[in-house]
């Protein structure tokens, strides 16, 4: 017996995505294409109830944390999360994914909290084809703050989600770039949700063939380890970035997830697609046992799929992942 969170399917979690807001100040295509809009929802998730949430997680075998959102910098607090995160014992690895806006005036204060790892979207490199994709015309400050997290140490992967008409036909200045740029760059398939069907239909790129593409021209795939997150790597001899490839359509792409997701209202979800999620709020409130959460979690394991049925056409009730953080 090992001790942590596992499922039915032999796979264990010791990785946990953390959204921390479902607010975003971009307006990508695939994602949020007319932006963020406002509801009366509760707030997300405070410091007081964050704290005990990881405490939890901590206990049951959580060693690394994502933090998410939408956009997690649109928090003020967003550097007193990942202090509380990186000073909970048990867990060895902090990381963020954001898309950039905010990296230059925040990731030495980010780095001072604790944060080690980071990944930053960056759809395209030319200036105008990124504005196209995310409605803003942002890419020369996110590269200025890849400079700067690069700089303080961090480990950075860069995510580029793969897009019919806008940054396949480009692949080749994204492969220019890894040259001597330090940096893990993923290509990710787009995937389909509730709210992007149409767009899907039309910019949709099998991930396979681009797999096809890098192994002819001399990329290598690394042998996976037991414990690989989703993307596939590869590495170039001639490269110093190395390249990754997120394929959600591929055969068995469930069989290594090694995460769970909490939503930025404190639900606990445990696939990106296809569940509502299970709110373990009221659970985060003072004077609750932390055995309550602990034995929640362990019995709503046990409702976890062995796959996303994504094949079968399940977009699940993601319509969008800012919702969930991807
Ligand atoms: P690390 O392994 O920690 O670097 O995380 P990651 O690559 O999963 O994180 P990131 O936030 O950068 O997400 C990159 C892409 O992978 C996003 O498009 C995610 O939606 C996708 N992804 C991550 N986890 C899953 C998953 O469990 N299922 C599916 N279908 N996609 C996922
Ligand atoms: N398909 C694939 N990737 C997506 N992302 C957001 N929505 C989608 C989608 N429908 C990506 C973002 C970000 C990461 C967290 O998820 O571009 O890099
Ligand atoms: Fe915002 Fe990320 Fe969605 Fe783009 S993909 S709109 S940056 S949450």
């Amino acid at each position: 017996y090992e001790p942590g969170l596992s499922d039915r399917f032999g796979r264990r979690f010791s990785y946990l995505r953390l959204s921390v807001t479902d607010v975003c100040n971009f307006r990508c295509h695939y994602c949020l294409p007319d932006g963020y809009q406002k509801t009366d929802q509760p707030e997300p998730l405070t410091l007081a109830e964050i704290a005990p949430l990881l405490q939890t997680f901590a206990q049951l075998g959580t060693r690394k944390v994502r933090i998410t959102g939408g956009e997690p910098s649109v928090r003020k607090d967003l550097t007193e999360i990942i202090d509380l995160t990186a000073r909970t014992p048990g867990i060895e690895q902090v990381a963020l994914t954001t898309n950039g806006y905010r990296l230059a005036d925040q990731i030495d204060d980010w780095h001072r909290a604790g944060l080690q790892r980071l990944n930053l979207s960056i759809d395209s490199l030319d200036p105008e084809q990124f504005g196209a994709i995310t409605g803003y015309h942002h890419l020369d400050r996110i590269l200025a703050g890849l400079e700067r997290a690069l700089t303080l140490g961090l480990d950075v992967k860069i995510n580029a989600v793969l897009l019919r008409g806008f940054n396949t036909e480009r692949l080749q200045q994204f492969l220019d770039w890894i040259k001597d740029t330090p940096v893990t760059l993923r290509f990710i398939e787009l995937m389909e949700t509730g709210n992007n069907p149409v767009f899907f239909a039309e910019h949709h790129v099998s991930g396979e063939a681009i797999r096809q593409q890098l192994q002819a021209s001399g990329w290598q795939a690394k042998t996976r380890a037991q414990h690989d997150g989703p993307a596939l790597e590869f590495t170039h001899s001639a490269y110093r970035g190395k390249l990754g490839l997120i394929m959600p359509y591929s055969k068995d792409f469930c069989a290594s997830c090694n995460r769970l997701r909490i939503s930025s209202l404190g639900k606990l979800h445990l696939c990106l697609f296809g569940e509502q999620g299970y709110d373990v709020r009221p659970l985060l409130q003072p004077g609750i046992a932390p055995a309550q959460l602990v034995a929640e979690l362990e019995q709503l394991l046990g409702l976890k799929h062995e796959t996303h049925y994504l094949q079968s056409g399940n977009t699940g009730a993601t319509r969008h992942f800012a919702m969930l953080g991807g």
